[in-house]
């Protein structure tokens, strides 16, 4: 089986292997603060063994609520925000069909899972109430905190219309619900309305929670194969577990650092693939709440090319030279297509005629790195060998590690997220949340 791999040699205008080098020793003591618990945040550090840690019988657990879920739902909604969706949706987005939210019933590719509660829109709460009217459908209910407003307003949306159409009995079987193991409101109501319920371990943050049940139940329930991908993350775990040399998540947490130094403040998340779309998405939470706090951090951003090439292309060839590029480099494609021969010509393609989609798209790929190097951005390159639970599991693993590694590299805490408070302390004053009166009053003489 061939290996994810990442190439930093376009990188070496920026910044000298040497440099990238001197950053080893650090490296090495991050390792050993990840291993050892020496370091910042350590009592979130949960997710680094956690792959070799998962047993047969919790994966077994969790494929008999994704069938049971499979069974009796048409649609099943599986409701969280951040840490508490966007691994799922990176997994299923990834390894689904493109139109598999619009196949038809019967089509095995159909995916019934759909989210909620990682917005407060109404109109996109209406709706998918109105879609799910009189249909069978579940709700997997995912909070760690099982307090955060977003998730708890669409579950109580959601389960009051589940329990009209089924009673509250029925409901109750169709509601799975994924907390922390005693606190919080959520674990109380799934005690007290008997929910089939899943753990997050108190040790592992959010966004490292994708190889938690948090993750592993909807990427089930969209029928995909979740003892492969943590097979892909075990993989990783034992290629990453020790020593700098020949690491790869080291090697990518120390030249995106020796980049951060050398003033390229702006990482780049680049796809040619479409169904990595969400997977840029949930590297963007990772890195953005692991790294960014202390006024430091490397911003992260994304983009897919080459759809984005038509839109930021101009900026990434020739704007402001802060900016680096990761590449997320997919080897083969699931499907054959061969752009055919037209007689006519009048598009003038027929050079193209005969060769696969793919070969065009890894031409379009390799003409913009060369460009964006030409142009002065640095480009690491990780090349994945297909988009299977495997790879993707590796994937997964491989960024976790090297952002933990890359935190302690930055000298932040990379397992906390206090920033992400003062939003809601400003929202709930606005509303009036009882204990917030000497808030509302300040926040409302602002306004
Ligand atoms: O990574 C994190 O900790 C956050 O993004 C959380 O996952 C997110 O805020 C959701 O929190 P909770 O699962 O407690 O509802």
């Amino acid at each position: 089986m061939k290996n994810i791999e990442v190439n930093v040699k376009e990188t070496l205008a920026a910044v000298t292997g040497e440099q990238i080098q001197a950053l080893a020793p650090e490296a090495a003591n991050a390792m050993k603060m990840l291993a050892d618990g020496s370091g910042l945040g350590s009592d979130f550090l949960g997710w680094v063994n956690l792959p070799s840690e998962i047993t047969d019988a919790h994966l077994s657990d969790i494929e008999a609520a994704a069938k049971n879920l499979r069974d009796n739902c048409d649609y099943v909604v599986a409701i969280g925000i951040g840490g508490s969706y966007l691994g799922a949706k990176a997994v299923i987005e990834g390894l689904s069909d493109s139109f598999a939210q619009l196949r038809p019933e019967g089509d095995a590719r159909r995916c019934r899972v759909i989210f909620a509660g990682q917005n407060i829109g109404e109109d996109y709460l209406n709706e998918l109430q109105d879609l799910l009217k009189g249909r069978k459908f579940g709700i997997i209910v995912i909070s760690k905190s099982g307090t955060t407003t977003e998730p708890a307003i669409a579950f109580r949306l959601l389960k009051e219309q589940l329990e009209s159409q089924l009673g509250k009995a029925e409901a109750s079987k169709r509601i799975v619900a994924v907390t922390d193991a005693a606190r919080g409101a959520l674990r109380q109501l799934a005690t007290e309305e008997g929910y089939k319920t899943f753990v997050i371990p108190d040790n592992v943050g959010g966004r490292f929670s994708v190889l938690t049940p948090v993750g592993l139940l909807p990427i089930a329930v969209a029928g995909f194969d979740i003892r492969a991908l943590v097979d892909g993350a075990r993989r990783m775990e034992a290629a990453t577990a020790e020593g700098v040399e020949g690491n790869p998540a080291a090697l990518y947490a120390m030249t995106r650092n020796a980049l951060y130094r050398a003033g390229k403040k702006i990482e780049i998340l680049v796809n040619f693939n479409p169904k990595l779309h969400f997977f840029a998405e949930w590297w963007k939470q990772l890195y953005g709440e692991s790294e960014g706090k202390d006024g430091k951090g490397i911003y992260p951003s994304s983009v897919d090319f080459t759809t984005d090439l038509h839109s930021m292309g101009q900026w990434i060839q020739e704007g402001e030279r802060t900016i680096f590029e990761t590449v997320l480099s997919v080897e083969t494609t699931a499907h054959k297509t061969v752009i055919p021969t037209d007689p006519a010509n009048l598009d003038g393609l027929n050079f193209l005629a005969g060769k696969r989609v793919d070969e065009v798209n890894k031409m379009a790929e390799l003409g913009t790195r060369l460009a964006h190097v030409d142009g002065g951005v640095p480009n690491i390159r990780i090349t994945i060998p297909a988009l299977t639970e495997t790879y993707l599991g590796e994937l997964i693993y491989f960024f976790e590690k090297a952002c933990g590694i890359s935190g302690y590299l930055l000298g932040v805490n990379p397992f906390n997220q206090p920033g992400v408070e003062a939003y809601k302390r400003n929202m709930f004053a606005l509303l009036d949340k009882p204990g917030y009166e000497e808030a509302s009053a300040v926040i409302k003489a602002r306004l």
